[in-house]
């Protein structure tokens, strides 16, 4: 199974799009209607989807997976009660699946058979996401929710995230022990730290500074710069996350600690709580765009 892509909605969509991709770096992949959807390097048809609304929230959080993993995880969901449905995808790439809302309100979409991309050339591209982050009320009962109904590992827990594997890599989500139900950030996996220090330079190029970074983070051991981008979300310029082997013990939050005045593995990062903490607020989670109601779950994928 692997993340793929995350699909927001916001004021001026258009506006969103044209700083991911004239600055940030993205692609432009598709318009449909009124939804933007911008690409990366790598095969997938598209990262993130930005529709227009009043408000900013998350619409979904989408992986792809095999009918196998869909067989399995529709029985985990059933078994954990959640709400769910099946789900046939109308963005590029297509795809069967299915929906659910966790226990918080975030959707995750499920989508096999969908289809991918020739990869494109591009030193300064994104090449995908490499994790999604929410915040949440209580992040540790929704770090044994995704085990329960989903499969998903939990990596490491330190005193303010729980970081989940669904496959091999570190983490492709996850809960921060934050007290509201939000999005955190967006992370695009950049090819190598070069790409995530020239990204940094042509934000500086716009005025623009991280709001934390760069540095490296101790679980994952990715190197990082976080921004606030001017539609309102935090996103990040990352490495690719370590990948782990299936026996790894699960750290706990005195495996994780700096010592005094530092945050990264290098000692290296300053961090903009304050305005970070508005900005990883401000993506909230409404299932009202879905076309169809989430039910509790009635039946098996097909
Ligand atoms: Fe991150």
């Amino acid at each position: 199974m692997n993340l793929r892509s995350i699909e927001i909605a916001c004021p001026d969509a258009a506006g969103a799009a044209r700083f991911l991709t004239e600055i940030w770096g993205l692609a432009p992949a598709e318009v449909r209607g009124a939804t933007h959807y911008l690409r990366g390097s790598g095969s997938y048809p598209y990262l993130i989807a930005i529709a227009e609304s009043d408000t900013p929230f998350v619409r979904s959080t989408t992986f792809t997976c095999t009918r196998e993993r869909l067989a399995s995880l529709a029985a985990g969901i059933a078994q954990a009660g959640l709400d769910a449905r099946p789900v046939t995808s109308e963005d590029p790439g297509g795809g069967e699946g299915l929906i659910v809302e966790l226990a918080e309100g975030e959707l995750f979409r499920f989508l096999a058979d969908s289809g991918e991309v020739a990869p494109i050339d591009g030193d300064d591209l994104p090449v995908k996401l490499t994790h999604c982050v929410f915040n949440a009320i209580d992040a540790e009962a929704t770090g044994h929710l995704v085990e329960a109904a989903l499969g998903f590992r939990v990596s490491d827990r330190t005193k303010g995230m729980v970081f989940v594997r669904c496959n091999e890599s570190h983490h492709s989500t996850a809960f921060a022990r934050a007290g509201i139900a939000s999005l955190n950030h967006i992370a695009f996996e950049m090819r190598d730290t070069d790409a995530v220090m020239r990204g940094i330079g042509r934000l500086r190029d716009h005025g623009m500074v991280p709001a934390w970074g760069p540095g490296r983070h101790g679980p994952g051991s990715n190197v990082f710069a976080y921004f606030i981008a001017p539609f309102g979300g935090v996103v990040e310029f990352s490495t690719a996350v370590e990948k782990v082997p299936d026996d790894y013990p699960v750290g706990a939050p005195k495996d994780w600690t700096w010592p005094e005045g530092r945050i990264d593995q290098w000692g290296i990062s300053d961090r903009d709580n304050a305005a970070l903490r508005v900005a990883e607020e401000r993506f909230r989670f409404r299932r009202d765009w879905e076309p169809a109601p989430l039910n509790p779950w009635m039946g098996a994928i097909a």
